[in-house]
């Protein structure tokens, strides 16, 4: 079994979202939460942004100590000087620099040649050496990038001293297959590799970001980047709970595991979700409030026979407190019978077939039936008091 490490992007990529924007106070309650998940490395911010930013990091890592604070910085002095002030008093520090790779950005955006982006990247990596011994290199835009120059890169900010290497799909294009082949590729060409962290990071413009990490996974990444309720820049990016999960849940396949705590991810989703005011669709894997409530008929049946029937995951492991049954047009008797239970109620086969017909015609009217509702038709025919 191996074990892949979590880079949590969420402070930084995850507040790149539209309309976020963390105050210290947020950001500190957020990074101690991913601290009890768990989480190998938290990038805190981005230090040479804004003295906010600084100013948060510099915190964090004061704070936190179970986790490495990152700061990203671009490939020039003085975002690493920067990323170097928020950092030093840190009990376990990194730096993660970032140059574009890819055809499209060296001419558009940086007007640089092929040359002297492995130079940029080469001269920030070797400086940022000065300061950090754990320095992070990301080709920005590496999954667009050429692949042979690609391997060119890595090899050269390898050589330079950076002991993670990640490469991002960043504007989420990439499908599992070709990514997948990216990392076997660097794998078997670039020297040194095997001692060095290869990482994925994936966004989910066509919404394929966890699938695309998992096939990196399984090609030989061994760093997983991404955010608590899969947000960030535009649609975001892979969902953290949503890979630990399917690593956890399919040991079988990927026979790779994570050191989170897996019980506290619904606690950090509804913290996230709370704090940025992003809120968490019904029918979210793993956290949506949908994720582990079943409405038909014939599923609250198999649940209430044998749970494995309708759940692949128990809602304890994730740390809900348990799945629920929504009563509704769908349900049948058994789930009927089961929250009359619930509610503390004892029916004879007569009251429970005509309670049962009432609660079906109040379902027409009603799409969402509560335990009040419930009450309130069982106690207006009944004379059982329920018991609590
Ligand atoms: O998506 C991306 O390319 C990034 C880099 C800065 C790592 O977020
Ligand atoms: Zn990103």
């Amino acid at each position: 079994m191996r074990t892949i490490e979590i880079f949590d992007t969420t402070l930084r990529d995850g507040e790149q979202s539209p309309g976020v924007n963390l105050s210290l106070h947020e950001k500190m309650e957020i990074a101690l939460q991913l601290e009890r998940l768990g989480v190998n490395r938290i990038e805190a911010g981005f230090a040479a942004a804004s003295p906010g930013d600084l100013q948060s990091i510099q915190e964090i890592a004061r704070r936190v100590k179970n986790s490495t604070i990152v700061s990203l910085s671009r490939s020039v002095q003085s975002d690493i000087d920067k990323a170097w002030e928020a950092l030093k008093n840190a009990e376990s520090a990194c730096l993660h620099v970032f140059l574009a790779t890819s055809p499209i950005h060296r001419k558009h955006k940086l007007a640089m040649t092929k040359e002297q982006v492995i130079e940029n990247a080469v001269a920030a990596v070797k400086y940022g050496k000065k300061y950090f011994d754990l320095v992070e290199f990301s080709c920005e835009d590496g999954s667009r990038t050429e692949l042979p120059y690609l391997m060119e890169v890595v090899q050269a900010v390898v050589d330079a001293g950076a002991r993670i290497v990640n490469i991002p799909d960043t504007v989420g294009y990439t499908t599992p297959k070709e990514y997948g082949h990216i990392f076997r590729e660097l794998r078997e060409h670039v020297r040194g590799i095997e001692d060095v962290k290869l990482s994925c990071h994936c966004h989910d413009d066509l919404g394929m970001a966890v699938a695309n990490t998992l096939a990196a996974i399984e090609a030989g990444a061994t760093q997983v980047e991404g955010t608590i309720n899969g947000i960030g820049e535009r649609a975001g990016n892979a969902s953290l709970e949503e890979v630990a999960m399917a690593l956890d849940t399919r040991k079988d396949v990927y026979q790779a595991q994570t050191r989170l705590k897996l019980d506290e991810i619904a606690r950090t989703s509804k913290l996230v979700s709370r704090l940025t005011g992003m809120m968490v669709p019904g029918n979210k894997a793993i956290v949506g409030a949908n994720a582990f409530a079943h409405e038909s008929g014939i599923h609250q049946d198999g649940v209430l026979k044998e749970v494995t029937t309708y759940e692949i995951i128990r809602p304890e492991r994730v740390g809900f407190k348990s799945n629920k049954l929504v009563l509704g047009k769908l349900s049948g008797r058994h789930a009927f019978k089961d929250k009359l239970t619930e509610l503390g109620y004892q029916l004879e086969q007569e009251e429970l077939n005509d309670a049962f017909k009432r609660f079906k015609d109040l379902c027409d009217k009603k799409k969402k039936v509560t335990d009040d509702d419930i009450i309130a038709l069982v106690g207006s025919k009944s004379n059982d008091i329920p018991e609590r």
